[in-house]
């Protein structure tokens, strides 16, 4: 029989993403359901029914439970250090919502709990398992498009359709660049490695002072090792077509363009190396001069992220998105929107 682990997910609200974690903790074979946590206890309850696991209002009160293995940890960002710092010394292995944090003493804190324990914590930077994203990595990775040389990605969303709540908080300011853009930032770091400079310009036109104190629009441009130059551009509130995290790769040989609501990926080349089109294209073909593959949707794809951290506890491999990850990605967006405050480029400090 396979071995089960058993799984609290914590903070579940009505339409949160810890509901998308329940369902995939549901769905994996090697998981179960244990405990619903939910400080909003009408929300608990009707969540609790929805999925058929209990429910507690206070996450303490699952700490010293022997029978939880995992905590996902799905609370607002600003919480996410004191949360999983807790389950981490508890012994729990944790999978924590991005950003890691909202701050870089938050992450440092991460950082050394990580260390401090046994138990393993892998970050739920999702676009890591976004189908088109991941053929993507595997076409660089395979050189079909020679060095990069330029790569953008962008986060558009319209917070103004969503109910106002820890998003727009002035006590724990949470910018959308940390918060929504640190997706585009973390896809390029897994592309191109960890910037070293960025300088960033940002403005405050679509959302009122309802939404938060941050600017709800900002650009920054990076360097990145072996001369890449890369750009990232999020809007909190623009027109958007959703959060298909539009992303572009330049490099010496070829392009991919491609963005996570498109179910294809187009590759342009000069010239495709014979004995890579079958591992390449798949049933993709020709099309305006560029190549389209096809890729499966699912930009949200916590069931592929569970997959991963359970094989990686049973097996006791090392974790993929690790901690480490997290806190770069967050280092690099702190320091955009440092730049974008003070209008300098602003050399990235990443923690220890
Ligand atoms: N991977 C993604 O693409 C993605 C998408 C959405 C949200 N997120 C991240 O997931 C996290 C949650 O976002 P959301 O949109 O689901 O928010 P949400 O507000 O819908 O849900 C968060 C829930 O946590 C509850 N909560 C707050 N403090 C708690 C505590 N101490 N114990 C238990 N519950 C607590 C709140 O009552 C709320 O119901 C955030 O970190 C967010 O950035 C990631």
């Amino acid at each position: 029989m396979d071995k089960m682990l058993r799984v609290a997910v914590i903070g579940v609200s009505l339409e949160g993403i810890g509901n998308s974690h329940s369902r995939s903790v549901i769905a994996n074979k090697n998981t179960e359901l244990a405990y619903i946590c939910e400080v909003n206890e009408e929300w608990a309850k009707d969540r609790s029914a929805l999925y058929g696991a209990p429910y507690c209002t206070d996450y303490h009160d699952l700490l010293d439970k022997d029978d939880i293995d995992i905590a996902i940890v799905c609370v607002p960002d600003h919480l996410h250090a004191q949360v999983v710092s807790d389950f981490l010394h508890a012994g729990k292995h944790v999978l924590c919502e991005k950003p890691l944090a909202l701050t870089s003493e938050d992450c440092q804190r991460m950082l050394d709990a990580d260390r401090e324990t046994e138990a393993k914590l892998m970050i739920g930077q999702v676009c890591r398992k976004t189908p088109v994203f991941v053929k993507a990595k595997q076409i660089v990775d395979e050189g079909v498009i020679g060095d990069l040389v330029y790569i953008e990605s962008e986060y558009s969303h319209n917070y103004s359709t969503m109910p106002i709540h820890w998003r727009n908080s002035y006590e724990y300011p949470r910018h959308g660049f940390t918060g929504g853009a640190c997706h585009s930032v973390d896809l390029l770091r897994w592309f191109a490695g960890n910037p070293t400079e960025v300088f960033a310009y940002g403005n405050h036109k679509l959302l009122g002072p309802e939404y938060g104190p941050c600017d709800d629009t900002m650009c920054a441009m990076m360097r990145f090792p072996n001369d890449v130059v890369g750009r990232v551009f999020v809007s909190i509130g623009c027109m958007s077509p959703g959060t298909g995290i539009r992303t572009l790769l330049y490099g010496t040989k070829g392009t991919i363009i491609m963005a996570a609501n498109n179910p294809h990926l187009t590759l342009y080349l000069g010239q495709l190396d014979f004995e890579k089109r079958e591992t390449v294209l798949g049933n993709g073909h020709l099309y305006n001069n560029g190549i389209q593959i096809p890729v499966a949707l699912g930009s949200h794809n916590t069931a592929a992220e569970l997959e991963e951290f359970v094989d990686i506890i049973l097996n006791d491999k090392p974790v993929t998105v690790t901690c480490r990850e997290g806190a770069d990605t967050v280092a690099v967006c702190v320091a955009a929107i440092e730049s974008s405050q003070t209008g300098k480029p602003v050399q990235i400090e990443y923690c220890k």
